[in-house]
């Protein structure tokens, strides 16, 4: 009972974007890709349908979600004390994937949309389908990836299919997302601003913009997270999965030791350094590509997961530009866990 439309902006689709809109105006919700990773959309307004959003994740009822807009003006009527920095983030960075936190003006949005929080986090996304079904729907979308909760985020229609086929009605497949990791999330609320989650939106390219920002690991441990999300397992597949340094004759090492002990090894890491030891390797993309590896991340800790592996070891890239956001997954990924020989 999941029907999976095809949604290819070349095509005449007025009547697939129609039947979206008018499942999601009806408080149903709706899987739709965005430049990041697929989201599962409901309307914002709509408690009954943000509930939908909860039960067919499987996600813990306290994890707010972002609400996601089709114009920038729109941001007014949900926030409030919208700074300057703010503004010249949105200007310089929306549609885009970055969600930006402010003091939420109370009783427009659901209040299940923000459990425990006085905030909202609110982006407008760069994607063709995720902003044609906006700005038809003309309401705002709350919109948490497309996964079942503690699952690899969706960057494929097929990978929703796998999560949440017959506990939604409908997803919209646009191809694969393109950035391939969720977006940067930051607090605009405190000074500086603080940066709750890495993404596609560099701290380098926000600090273009605004000047310096923290980032949450820096606060003090004592400090309760600021992004509930942030307690949470994540994008974990179903071996145990190591991260290991980029380097090819301790990757071939670790596969030897691995295999004498009689276990299966799938190896995830750039082109240049695949290694035919391993049971399986997924070349992600090019090392001095960090986007491209960025991109193929999610893909590849699913495509684990149709494998024989008993391990999994993933190859780390350095901090700079996206490789903060992709070591940040990889680590919430391998639950902090490195490989020692
Ligand atoms: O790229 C994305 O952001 C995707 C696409 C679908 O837009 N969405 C996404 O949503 O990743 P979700 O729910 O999987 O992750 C949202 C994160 C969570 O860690 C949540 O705790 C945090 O953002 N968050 C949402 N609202 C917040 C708020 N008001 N204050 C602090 N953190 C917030
Ligand atoms: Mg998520």
């Amino acid at each position: 009972k999941t029907i999976v439309t095809t949604v290819d902006n070349s095509m005449d689709n007025e009547r697939e974007y129609q039947q979206a809109v008018d499942m999601l105006a009806a408080g149903e919700v709706v899987a739709f890709p965005t430049e990041t990773v697929y989201g599962l959309g409901g309307v914002a307004t709509d408690e009954k349908a943000v509930e939908k959003i909860f039960k067919a994740k499987g996600r813990p009822s306290d994890n707010p979600l972002i609400v996601h807009i089709g114009t920038q003006e729109e941001v007014a009527q949900y926030a409030k004390n919208i700074s300057l920095e703010a503004e010249q983030l949105m200007d310089a960075f929306w549609p885009g994937p970055l969600t930006l936190v402010f003091e939420q003006l109370p009783q427009v949005v659901a209040p299940n949309v923000t459990p425990g929080v006085t905030t909202v986090g609110i982006r407008m996304p760069d994607h063709p389908v995720a902003l044609r079904l906006l700005r038809t729907l003309k309401l705002p979308l709350a919109a948490p990836s497309a996964n079942r909760s503690g699952k690899p985020s969706p960057t494929e229609a097929k990978h929703v299919e796998k999560d949440l086929k017959g506990r939604i009605p409908l997803i919209l497949d646009g191809g694969q997302t393109g950035v391939g990791l969720e977006s940067t999330v930051i607090d605009m609320t405190s000074t500086p601003p603080v940066i709750l989650r890495p993404g596609g939106i560099t701290r380098e390219m926000i600090e273009s913009v605004i000047g310096l920002v923290e980032t949450s690991h820096e606060l003090k441990k004592e400090e309760a997270p600021r992004s509930p999300g942030m307690k949470y397992a994540h994008y974990a597949p179903e071996a145990p999965l190591f991260i290991i340094e980029a380097n090819e004759e301790k990757i071939r090492e670790a596969v030897t030791a691995i295999q004498e002990e009689g276990q299966k090894v799938a190896v995830i890491g750039p082109n240049n350094l695949m290694t035919t030891a391993a049971d399986w390797y997924f070349a992600i993309g090019s090392n001095k590509n960090v986007e491209e590896m960025a991109a193929n991340l999610y893909k590849a800790l699913r495509q684990c997961d149709a494998t024989e592996a008993d391990l999994i070891l993933a190859v780390e890239t350095d901090l700079e530009g996206v490789g903060e956001a992709f070591m940040n997954r990889l680590v919430k990924a391998a639950d902090g866990r490195r490989y020692h020989a």
